[in-house]
């Protein structure tokens, strides 16, 4: 018999991860709503006769997802408390909210506070995860369970923010940089037809690289592309001159710093 898995939260990640499960794992799931606001999220038909509204759907739940933003935390706990099984595990994604705050609303659950990012979807997020108060074999349930997400670490505890910066919100800067390339090489000429897809490949190759050519450093790497008078020292001069890369070291810096804030009081996420 397939466990079952509650996902409290129809959002954007709830998606990634629910449409990942659905293909990969042996798991029954439903998706807990409470607004019709997640029509707007990309879910297909199928995946939509998973959505109920009715709480009691987590009494059966082996695993109970909490995939609610920071700020509905609080309110989701002492709604579900009534209904969650005393067997169930809990495992949360919400940014800056630690293990202790969940344990102080459901004492008595194995609690696995985990960071995986957007690309679940497609198996290749890179998760962080946490585990409190689970057995050996519940653990490797779920470690088997975040592996089909993609690449999966498990972390102390105060990692997990800073790992939320860098790499929960990390699609979303990659995303940046790929629209900014797209954007020079519309400036350069490059049809609009082919620039995503030519980006796209550019940083999955490069990425394909920094993975697997492990005994060359980065900056080996920078320098076999490097060519004295050529265009990558060119770019890379206006990339230094600009301070580029201490910019993105503060952005990431301020993304670390309101993983922290976004547990600490409740306000808009
Ligand atoms: N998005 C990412 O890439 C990402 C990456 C890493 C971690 N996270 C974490 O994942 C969590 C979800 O993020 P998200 O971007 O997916 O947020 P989102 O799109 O805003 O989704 C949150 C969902 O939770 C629903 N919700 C809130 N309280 C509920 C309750 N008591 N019962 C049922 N549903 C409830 C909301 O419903 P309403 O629409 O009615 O408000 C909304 O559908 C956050 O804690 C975030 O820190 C997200």
């Amino acid at each position: 018999m397939p466990k079952e898995i509650v996902v409290v939260g129809p959002g954007h990640l709830a998606h990634a991860v629910v449409s990942r499960w659905l293909k990969v794992a042996d798991v029954k799931i439903q998706v807990l709503a409470r607004s019709e606001r997640y029509l707007a999220k990309g879910w297909t038909p199928e995946e939509e006769s998973l959505v109920t509204f009715r709480a009691d759907a987590l009494r059966r739940a082996k695993l109970v997802v909490l995939a609610v933003k920071p700020k509905d935390m609080a309110d989701t706990l002492a709604t579900l408390e009534e209904f969650i099984p005393p067997q169930a595990l809990v495992l949360s994604f919400a940014a800056g909210i630690s293990i202790e705050q969940i344990h102080n609303a459901w004492p008595h659950h194995g609690i696995v506070r985990t960071m995986p990012n957007i690309c679940s979807e497609i198996g290749c997020s890179v998760t962080g995860a946490t585990f409190s108060d689970v057995s050996a074999a519940d653990k490797a349930w779920v470690m088997e369970l975040l592996n089909l997400l993609g690449y999966v670490t498990e972390m102390p505890e105060h990692l997990l923010n800073p790992m939320t910066a860098l790499y929960g919100s990390g699609p979303a800067y990659v995303y940046i940089f790929i629209q900014s390339i797209m954007q020079a090489a519309a400036d350069l000429g490059i049809p609009d037809g082919q620039s995503r897809e030519l980006a796209a490949h550019m940083v999955k190759g490069a990425s394909e690289m920094a993975l697997n050519d492990r005994q060359k450093s980065l900056a080996q790497l920078v320098d076999e592309v490097v060519s004295p008078g050529g265009t990558t020292e060119a770019m890379l001069k206006v990339l230094v001159q600009s301070g580029w890369q201490d910019i993105l070291r503060q952005a990431l810096k301020a993304a670390g710093e309101r993983a922290i804030q976004l547990g600490q009081a409740p306000s808009p996420a």
